[in-house]
């Protein structure tokens, strides 16, 4: 198997930060991560006293990453910003506040729905997550990231596009079923391919996240892009999120990945809040058969080896493909379908894992 993101962030969190106690990746120094068949592309962000310790420390990495089977070739840019605190930082320092926290004054809540593997249902979960959040009396809004294939401004029938105001601030769209709705959609070709990098990727999210007048809300879900790529790992380092979701469905190669994105997650300590299995199964409208297309129990089995909760099974159902082309969510149109009620249940699950203790 070729070299991963994993595998990188694995090296990475064995390297400490210069003057610290922490590793790179539990001091979110770790800023853009690109593996790119050999070669290994890298933002590092650290603080330091004198900038010739962040030189010390790329010479470092880079030995170290080369010295990794399959790599062929590194560059690490490092960002150094110089420290503020004279003297060494106390050796137990609280858990600092994640950088845009004060962007967001009025979310309460951000959990963040993932997948190792596009196309298992992470944006059919996460935009039917929301809407059954907000039947349950919860102010909700839903952030599209998944810069490469932004797909909410459809599936939640919003695709009028936001409006901006006179101070650069963008109003999100008010949804059906009265979720707030923020998509990569609204600003991106989706006949362009989307070639932010580094950088500039991180000064889009920010924006995403701290342009957008969000209000007072009880959850911002989040869409992710599949993968532990430079999106995921820019929100997780910036954003305080209350946890993740995972979604998955029960076959190996996107339980593999499902594996993945939970590694990454613990590693920036991100709480996981469990795992969904999408598409567990199909029922027959006329005999009643049911079919387990993907196979049968894999979700539950990895959440149990994984020592992470099994949220639940959401089975396959054609009105769920086609609401998701025309903008009518099932949990909207058809609550009280078997699928409705199994994203409703996904919901309850998520509010008593958020909002407990
Ligand atoms: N439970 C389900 N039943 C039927 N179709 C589904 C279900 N979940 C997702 N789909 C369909 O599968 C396709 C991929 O889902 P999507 O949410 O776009 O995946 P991702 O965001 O992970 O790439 C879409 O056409 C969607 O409508
Ligand atoms: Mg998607």
């Amino acid at each position: 198997m070729g070299l991963t993101e994993q595998d990188i962030l694995r090296k990475l969190s064995t390297i400490p930060i210069p003057g610290g106690n922490r590793d790179l990746v539990a001091a979110g120094a770790v800023r853009q991560l690109e593996v790119d068949g050999e070669r290994v592309r890298l933002l590092l962000a650290v603080e330091a006293a004198r900038p010739g310790i962040a030189d010390s420390l790329r010479g470092e990495v880079e030995r170290q990453l080369r010295a990794l089977p399959g790599v062929a070739d590194v560059e690490v840019t490092l960002q150094t910003l110089l420290a503020t605190v004279q003297g060494p930082s106390p050796a137990h320092a609280p858990p600092q506040p994640r950088g845009w926290a004060h962007l967001i004054p009025g979310v309460e809540r951000v959990v963040a729905v993932a997948s190792g593997k596009g196309g298992v249902g992470k944006s059919t979960v996460a935009a039917n997550l929301a809407l059954a959040l907000a039947r349950r009396g919860r102010r909700v809004g839903l952030l599209d990231a998944d810069i490469y294939g932004p797909s909410q401004q459809l599936m939640m029938g919003a695709e009028e596009g936001p409006t901006g105001d006179a101070s650069g601030k963008i109003h999100p769209v008010d949804a059906p079923g009265g979720v707030k709705v923020m998509s990569f959609g609204y600003i991106v070709d989706a006949d362009q391919p989307v070639i932010w990098r580094g950088p500039m990727l991180q000064k889009a999210l920010e924006q995403f996240v701290g342009d957008v007048l969000w209000g007072e809300l009880d959850y911002l879900v989040v869409d992710l892009p599949p993968g532990t790529g430079d999106v995921a790992l820019t929100l997780c380092q910036n954003v305080p999120l209350a946890g993740a979701l995972i979604v998955t469905t029960a076959q190996d190669v996107a339980l593999i990945d499902a594996r993945k994105s939970l590694h990454m997650f613990r590693k920036l300590d991100v709480p996981v809040l469990g795992i969904v299995e999408n598409m567990s199964h199909y029922t027959c409208p006329e005999c009643g058969h049911v079919e387990h297309v993907f196979g049968s129990g894999g979700g539950r089995r990895t959440a149990d080896a994984l020592g992470v909760p099994f949220l639940g099974e959401i089975p396959i159902d054609p009105a769920v493909a086609a609401g998701g082309d025309t903008g009518q969510p099932v949990v909207l149109e058809r609550p009280q379908s078997p699928v409705g009620r199994a994203f409703t249940a996904l919901a309850d699950s998520i509010l008593e894992r958020a909002e407990r203790g």
